[in-house]
């Protein structure tokens, strides 16, 4: 399947959409300091606007479409939504990336609506840890989403754990485990320190599989990995499998296929760089189609060649307001 080209001859297939950069958690490392402003209302784009975006984009070679936020399932409408743009013929895939905790409710409405995929974030296996990172009582909730995901029939569901050190990495283990006992993708993501915040919780994917082999369950047996950023692992015993995503210590972006979509209606060609394209102005002022399809080509081929670990942390805008 043919993307749009981009100028260091990358394929960009991928269109990942925040829907708002609203959130009912205050993840440490998405918004340190407990919380951001958010977004006035009337810059934020409306589903209609959204719409029209990913019809121009599917028509330019976009094929894989994922909603993000902030968190995503706070958002107004959100399945009406979804429905719609499964009705886009050349959305192949249609997944979510999601904190949980609406899920219980929402996971049927989603199913029916036609998503594909959720990914779903988990840090940590304690309750109490877990107010500490999410600022938000609310494990069971996340628990009870993730079994509603999987109770109605979502496949394959991936659980993204922020690894930072000394924060949950006596963790690892009990993560790596479900690998083996349960069927999820369970993947460690090193932390990106996007804010001012240093690189003291770094901690490397080299050093994950250090702690993961060693606990004597064979050997992780690389698998073929699909067009996202993670590499593939599993244990020949497990049910499920293990993803390292080492954005800092082995980037992936030589072969980024991705583009994103912001809620106030930038196009952020990099998740760790500032370069941006105000679309929301030109589709405010009524421009065509065809237009509009040229400013996402001109967009994709100024896409940078990879992110400048000076720029991370100088990154004008916190997770929450690019959806990861
Ligand atoms: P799949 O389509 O299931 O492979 O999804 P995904 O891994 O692309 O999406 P998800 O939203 O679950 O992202 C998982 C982690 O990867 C998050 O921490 C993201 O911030 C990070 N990530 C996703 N895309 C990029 C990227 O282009 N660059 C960097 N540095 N990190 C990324
Ligand atoms: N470093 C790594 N991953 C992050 N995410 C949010 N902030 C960071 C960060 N600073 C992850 C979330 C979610 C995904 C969209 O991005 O945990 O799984
Ligand atoms: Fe919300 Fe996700 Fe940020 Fe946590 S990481 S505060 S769940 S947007």
């Amino acid at each position: 399947m043919v993307g749009i080209i981009d100028g260091h001859g990358r394929n960009i297939s991928y269109l990942r959409v925040s829907v708002t950069d609203r959130c009912n958690f205050r993840c440490s490392y998405c918004m340190p300091n407990g919380h951001v402003s958010w977004f006035p209302k009337d810059e934020v784009l409306s589903y209609e606007e959204i719409l029209q975006i990913i019809r121009v984009a599917v028509n330019a070679g976009i094929s894989k479409v994922r909603l993000t936020g902030g968190e995503p399932l706070v958002r107004q409408g959100i399945i009406q939504f979804v429905a719609d743009i499964k009705k886009i013929a050349g959305v192949r895939d249609l997944s979510m990336t999601t904190n949980g905790s609406l899920l219980s409710e929402f996971a049927m409405p989603l199913k029916r609506a036609g998503l594909d995929r959720v990914n779903i974030s988990l840090d940590t296996l304690r309750k109490d840890r877990f107010s500490q990172i999410s600022g938000r009582n609310m494990f069971g909730e996340v628990i009870k989403g993730i079994e509603s995901a999987k109770q109605v029939g979502f496949e394959p569901i991936k659980l993204n754990m922020v690894v930072m050190n000394g924060i949950n990495t006596d963790e690892l283990i009990d993560f790596a485990r479900i690998s083996i006992d349960k069927p999820f993708e369970v993947r460690f993501i090193e932390y990106m320190p996007v804010h001012s915040r240093g690189r003291d919780l770094l901690f490397p994917t080299s050093r994950i599989k250090e702690i993961i082999n060693a606990a004597g369950w064979g050997k992780l047996v690389e698998q073929p990995s699909g067009d996202g950023p993670a590499t593939i692992f599993r244990f020949s015993k497990g049910r499920g499998s293990i993803g390292f995503i080492s954005a800092i210590t082995d980037h992936f972006c030589n072969h980024c296929n991705r583009i994103r979509l912001t809620a106030d209606g930038r196009l952020k060609l990099c998740l760790l760089s500032n370069a941006e394209v105000d679309i929301k102005g030109m589709l405010r002022v009524g421009v065509s189609e065809a237009d509009l399809e040229k400013l996402l080509r001109r967009s994709v081929w100024q896409k940078p060649a990879q992110h400048d670990l000076n720029e991370v942390q100088s990154c004008r805008r916190g997770m929450s307001q690019t959806g990861g």
